[in-house]
């Protein structure tokens, strides 16, 4: 692997090679390469216009005493205006450490879904602790006549304290959505505090109140439920369960983390169910339906809410003043903090990640700065000392900062190990927690299908288990569990959980009867019933949007399992996972029964509950789960309330035992499927990727190259067909020497990346040096953004020399390099564009996206 990275992405005057050509053919505007100037004229942010009056006015419950009110006042004036920036300021514990706290004053720490103490994300929780204590001792340092100010850390403890190992970890929203019972929802908000705080955390990134109108958005598993009165009811259940009561001595304490209303607001209502994307609704729906937690949520006395990455009507929340200050804060009554998401500020009009008054200016008291922090500091206390930041403003983020800090008795609390709970990890999974867990699995199964009520099963029986999620607790977890995805982890990395097989072996076991784990459905002897348990692999945010609802498009291994067991007369259940209803008619037909399991989370055994009964035939447990979001009937149908047919499975809809199961035979064939470009792959075995072409250019033209296979006209660059792993499955670039020429990947249409540039996804491709490059190389991308043509590219030529020649390699190019280059992400016409004026033999295969960090090289 070279290091493509060491040089910086270059712009503006500066581009290589790539742009150049690029701008010759396309008439790039020399002017506007430098920086894409966003939006038209007006701007959305003057258009999106909030009417603060047709908004409710609410008085959230905290009342606080005029002696912590002084005491506040006192500190606040003496701080300095070093100590107020830095109290602003939240940077990720992968980008930070205790003495940088010490030394900028930071006001709160974070651990993204990646992160973990020392860069390792599976750490013990004993580490986590350790590290807790560090960042705490290092806010309280008072050298230097700095005041001691406690730091929060933060953590999406969003189902359980689910980033450390051995935490009892939840059903997923969508699956507590289906239990339609708020007690159950505050007691696992107790649990979860409780678990949190063993681990020296009091702070939690939840819950999450999206009111998800279209579930091809990759988060809809963090969503309750499509409709708001159960986000509504859940809100304040799940609130009060984390923070405790108002008023009460344990309110924010011993037992309790302060929560987060995440995400404000309108995130669950993107267009087409685009993660970050633009919410269109209209004033009023924005208002009755994607702000029905909030209200709950900050009645209940939520201490904190986290500004949403969407937009509303074209207008980035961050930078949306009416909503931040108007709404929330002066309608609502909202007296807590406003803490930004991921770099989300760097998406504002005229901001960067490491600049943004205007999203302070919004409204926003905390800017999540994960891996920016130290640049963003440096500006900010710029923008607050020359005024563009006034210092009311700085005043009144800071004042809410500390004023929840003293809320939470943190002045007093002493370090994160000595307060209660802390270190005592006996009670991570403890039996207690697990069967509040287990509940909760049990009651958010819904049943679809039950023909011939061939469910309960009596578990003296022959039962065979199949399926890549029967015995696979990442899978049945999703994603937020150990790491940001949930992938990379297997079941011992689970040491309190229990798969889906084990609970239903403990079943069969215990009431007589045999039990097979068999991947492929292969069994000796012929078993009473098949359990599959199939469904959706773990993905977060982005990386789980989909295009259509049709279960696995591209491979029907599932499906083939479900066939090959009815023709064997194996009657079925299907135990199916998933972040959202699903278009699944030919897994349907194929089953005897059909059970919607969602994401249970470390509790498997809960499945096993239900699905047996007694030897004599009498449940032990009914089925409880209805359905929070309708079950589509086409794979287009994204919720009940978009198109006019009606659903498969209304809103509401789930079996019982008591109910006719009985399912007629459903269509299956789809639709033609839409054409739609493929985001994360460009260029694999042997063909450029759907809806992306092959193009070469030269000094005069450019011209598209369908097989991928040809030269340009004046024959400066050759393209042939070379083998890497298959035949054919790769492409052999010959720069002859006689004239500058490049090799590009593109397409009309521009694709969006800034999602995947911001989540660290980086450009990889497979390569090998057969002659080395005699002069530059760039390295670049291509976009479009309205009449802005751009583009951003690096210089590889020195990498290229020093590679070995003829080995295959991997090149791995952090998106963000272009990004921070001028190109505008959100309008990639070529993720790829290779130039030199050559002489170079370069062979290069599989052009794509990819998360892994590992070898990602940063630009600077
Ligand atoms: C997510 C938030 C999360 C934050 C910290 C963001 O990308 O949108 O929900 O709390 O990261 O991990
Ligand atoms: C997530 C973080 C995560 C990071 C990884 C963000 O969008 O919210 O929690 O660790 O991406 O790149």
């Amino acid at each position: 692997m070279v290091n493509l990275g060491l040089q910086r992405a270059r712009h503006g005057a500066a581009l290589g090679t790539a742009v150049a050509i690029a701008c010759a053919l396309a008439g790039c505007d020399r002017e506007t390469n430098a920086m894409p100037t966003h939006g038209a004229t007006p701007s959305a942010q003057e258009t999106a216009v909030i009417h603060p009056e047709q908004w409710p006015k609410l008085s959230p419950p905290v009342q606080d005493s005029p002696a912590l009110n002084a005491r506040l006042e006192a500190l606040l004036a003496s701080l300095s205006i070093e100590e107020k920036v830095g109290q602003i300021i939240q940077a990720d514990i992968g980008s930070v450490t205790p003495d940088d706290v010490r030394k900028y004053r930071l006001g709160s720490v974070l651990n993204g879904g990646n992160s973990g103490p020392h860069g390792d994300d599976l750490a013990p929780a004993k580490k986590w602790l350790e590290l807790a204590d560090a960042f705490y001792e290092a806010s309280m340092d008072t050298s230097g006549s700095h005041k001691a100010i406690p730091i929060i850390w933060g953590s999406d403890a969003i189902h359980g304290n689910n980033n450390i190992v051995g935490a009892t970890i939840f059903p997923h929203n969508i699956g507590l959505g289906a239990t339609r019972n708020p007690e159950l929802i505050k007691r696992i908000g107790e649990v979860t505090a409780i678990e949190t705080r063993i681990s020296g955390q009091e702070w939690t990134f939840a819950p999450t109140l999206a009111v998800v109108q279209d579930v091809r958005w990759g988060r809809s598993y963090e969503s309750y439920s499509e409709q708001p009165e159960i986000v509504h009811e859940y809100a304040s259940a799940m609130v009060q369960g984390l923070q405790g009561e108002p008023g009460s001595p344990e309110f924010l304490k011993g037992k309790h983390v302060i929560t987060t209303a995440k995400h404000f607001v309108g995130d669950g209502g993107t267009f087409e169910g685009r993660d970050q994307g633009d919410n269109r609704a209209s004033e009023k729906v924005l208002r009755d339906i994607h702000t029905a937690g909030y209200t709950a949520a900050i009645n209940a006395g939520a201490q904190s809410v986290m500004a949403s990455f969407s937009s509303w009507q074209g207008a980035k929340v961050h930078g949306h003043k009416g909503l931040l200050t108007d709404v929330l804060k002066d309608r609502f009554g909202f007296d807590g903090i406003l803490v930004g998401d991921w770099n989300a500020h760097g998406q504002v009009d005229g901001c960067s990640t490491t600049n943004c008054a205007a999203t302070i200016n919004a409204g926003l008291d905390m800017f999540m700065a994960p891996d920016g922090w130290r640049a963003l500091y440096d500006n900010t206390l710029a923008q607050a000392r020359s005024g563009e930041i006034p210092m009311a403003r700085l005043d009144d983020a800071v004042r809410r900062i500390l004023r929840v800090k003293l809320r939470a008795g943190l002045f007093e609390a002493g370090k994160p190990s000595s307060r209660p709970l802390a270190g005592q990890f006996n009670l991570l999974g403890a039996p207690e927690h697990r069967s509040v867990a287990r509940q909760a699995v049990r009651e958010s199964l819904v049943l679809l299908k039950n023909a011939k009520h061939v469910l309960p099963l009596k578990p003296s029986m022959n039962v065979l288990v199949v399926g890549d999620g029967a015995d696979n607790i990442a899978k049945q977890s999703g994603g937020w569990s150990l790491t940001w995805q949930g992938t990379g982890v297997t079941n011992a990395n689970f040491p309190n959980g229990e798969s889906i097989y084990s609970g239903i072996r403990s079943a069969v076991r215990a009431g007589g009867g045999k039990v097979t784990l068999s991947a492929n459905g292969d069994v000796k002897g012929k078993p009473d019933v098949a359990i599959v348990v199939f469904g959706e692999d773990p993905y977060a945010e982005f990386q789980g949007d989909v295009d259509t609802l049709e279960y696995k498009p591209g491979n029907k291994a599932d499906l083939a399992l479900l066939r090959k067991l009815r023709e064997a007369n194996v009657p079925v259940v299907s135990v199916f996972l998933s972040g959202r209803p699903m278009w699944v008619n030919p897994e349907l037909n194929a089953s005897d029964a059909f059970v919607a399991a969602w994401l249970p989370g470390t509790e498997g055994g809960g499945v096993a509950d239900v699905l047996f009964a007694k030897n004599d035939g009498t449940a032990n447990h009914d089925f409880k789960g209805r359905l929070s979001f309708a079950w589509p009937r086409t794979p287009e149908q994204v919720t009940e309330t978009r198109g006019t047919e009606a659903p498969l499975f209304a809103y509401g809809f789930g079996l019982t035992y008591r109910d006719t199961g009985e399912l007629d035979a459903l269509p299956e064939t789809v639709a033609q499927r839409r054409d739609v470009a493929s985001t994360r792959e460009y260029f694999s075995a042997g063909r450029a990727a759907n809806g992306w072409t092959i193009a070469l250019a030269d000094g005069q033209s450019r011209q598209p190259l369908p097989t991928g296979i040809g030269a340009t006209a004046d024959g400066a660059l050759k393209i042939t067909a070379i083998d890497r792993g298959a035949q054919e499955d790769a492409r052999l670039l010959n720069w002859s020497g006689t004239g500058s020429a490049s090799f590009i990947i593109e397409r009309n249409d521009p694709i969006d990346l800034q999602r995947e540039a911001n989540g660290q996804l980086s450009l990889v491709f497979d390569y090998r040096v057969d002659t080395a490059p005699a002069g530059g190389v760039s390295l670049g991308v291509e976009c479009h953004g309205g009449a802005n043509k751009c583009a951003s590219s690096i210089q590889i030529e020195d990498q290229l020399q020093r590679a070995p020649k003829k080995e295959w390699q991997q090149a791995r190019i952090l998106l963000s390099c272009f990004q921070q280059g001028g190109a505008d992400m959100r309008a990639i016409t070529a993720p790829i564009v290779l130039s030199t004026a050559g002489p170079l033999q370069l062979g290069i295969a599989n052009v794509r996206l990819d998360t892994g960090l590992q070898g990602a090289v940063t630009c600077q």
